[in-house]
């Protein structure tokens, strides 16, 4: 069964053909960071206006590079919430006018359930339920996979995300938008030991972060006013590496409550570098088996949409026409 899926939630437009959840057939990604990187951060009025110019383009590029043609389509799945409003309006519009006018399936997908399901493609063994670790720009969460449609929140931030920290500290360090991966990428070079930073105590499961971001500003501010020159590398790997201590401290308070034998994490900050090798060096540790998503479907794509939007057919979670976009919903909830 080949799905199309079309991812709009941000400021990446996709589009993909997976077949049968699995197989990737195409995927295709048009970033618009190079234009976003001029403010600092995403503008969600030109992240829509771009969506919308460009949503066609990749879509038809999708359908080439998979060398199939539209009637060989079976599914249209779509990213419908959390998101930009205006940004989810494009490719919930889009899909929807396809799915009309191709008399297919509309299968609504929620963002996390999507970055969930770019283990599915990664891992072609991985099957639920398993204990994952989601965390993206706008999300921290732990989460129970009991099944491809069943999702157990056991954690999340009560504040900011562990993307978000990771940005906004970047970018007052005068890194380019997005920050998380450059911070990483000097971070590779520094010393995490240099500095240290505020552990947030939060009670059960949740995260916090706000705290960690603020004692950090606040450090980068008191460097400035002194005119101290800041030892980068060192900075970046000490506040990374608490970023990473404190989602693995809960992490592992989540593996022994659930004893789940199966461990992943997903989301664009997946990708960090000190993350997977502390995530390895745990589960080996206790002999878990760790899924991690290819670094290349880490970040927004659609062919975690369509993988996931094949799973949501399967259970009968289909779309009327209409169907609309929320910028906010939990990853329990149907569309
Ligand atoms: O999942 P994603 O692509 O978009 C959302 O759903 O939000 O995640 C984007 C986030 C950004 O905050 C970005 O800085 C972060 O993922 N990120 C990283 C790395 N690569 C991307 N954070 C830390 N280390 C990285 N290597
Ligand atoms: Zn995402």
């Amino acid at each position: 069964m080949n799905v199309l899926g079309i991812e709009s939630s941000c400021d990446d437009t996709a589009v993909a053909v997976v077949c049968d959840g699995r197989y990737v057939k195409s995927s295709i990604v048009a970033s618009q960071v190079q234009e976003h990187k001029l403010y600092g951060g995403v503008v969600p009025e030109i992240a829509s206006r771009r969506h919308i110019e460009s949503i066609v383009q990749v879509t038809m590029q999708a359908i080439n590079s998979a060398q199939i043609s539209l009637s060989d389509i079976d599914a249209i799945a779509v990213t419908y919430t959390p998101g930009l409003i205006g940004s989810l309006l494009v490719g919930v519009n889009f899909a929807k006018s396809l799915s009309y006018a191709l008399d297919l399936p509309l299968v609504p997908v929620h963002h996390l359930r999507s970055h969930v399901a770019s283990n599915y493609i990664s891992n072609e063994n991985l099957e639920p339920p398993f204990l994952c670790l989601i965390v993206s720009g706008g999300h921290s969460h732990i989460v129970y996979v009991k099944s491809y449609t069943n999702f157990v929140v056991l954690g999340k931030t009560r504040d900011d995300s562990a993307g978000e920290v990771f940005d906004k500290v970047a970018r007052r360090m005068g890194l380019d938008y997005p920050g998380g991966v450059h911070m990483d990428e000097i971070a590779e070079l520094g010393d995490g030991g240099v500095f240290h930073f505020p552990h947030p105590k939060m009670q059960g499961l949740d995260y916090s972060f706000s705290g960690l971001k603020t004692a950090a500003v606040n450090l980068l501010h008191e460097y400035e006013q002194k005119g101290m020159s800041l030892p980068s590398s060192d900075f970046a790997a000490s506040f990374r590496k608490t970023v990473v201590d404190c989602l693995l401290e809960k992490f592992k308070m989540a593996m022994d409550q659930s004893k789940c034998e199966k461990i992943a994490v997903c989301g664009g900050v997946s990708a960090n570098r000190l993350l997977r090798r502390k995530l390895k060096e745990l589960c080996d540790s206790r002999s878990l088996k760790l899924y991690m998503p290819e670094l290349k479907y880490c970040g927004d794509n659609a062919a975690m949409v369509g993988s996931q939007g094949y799973y949501e057919f399967l259970s009968g979670n289909i779309a009327k026409l209409s169907l609309n976009a929320f910028s906010n919903k939990p990853i329990e909830s149907k569309s």
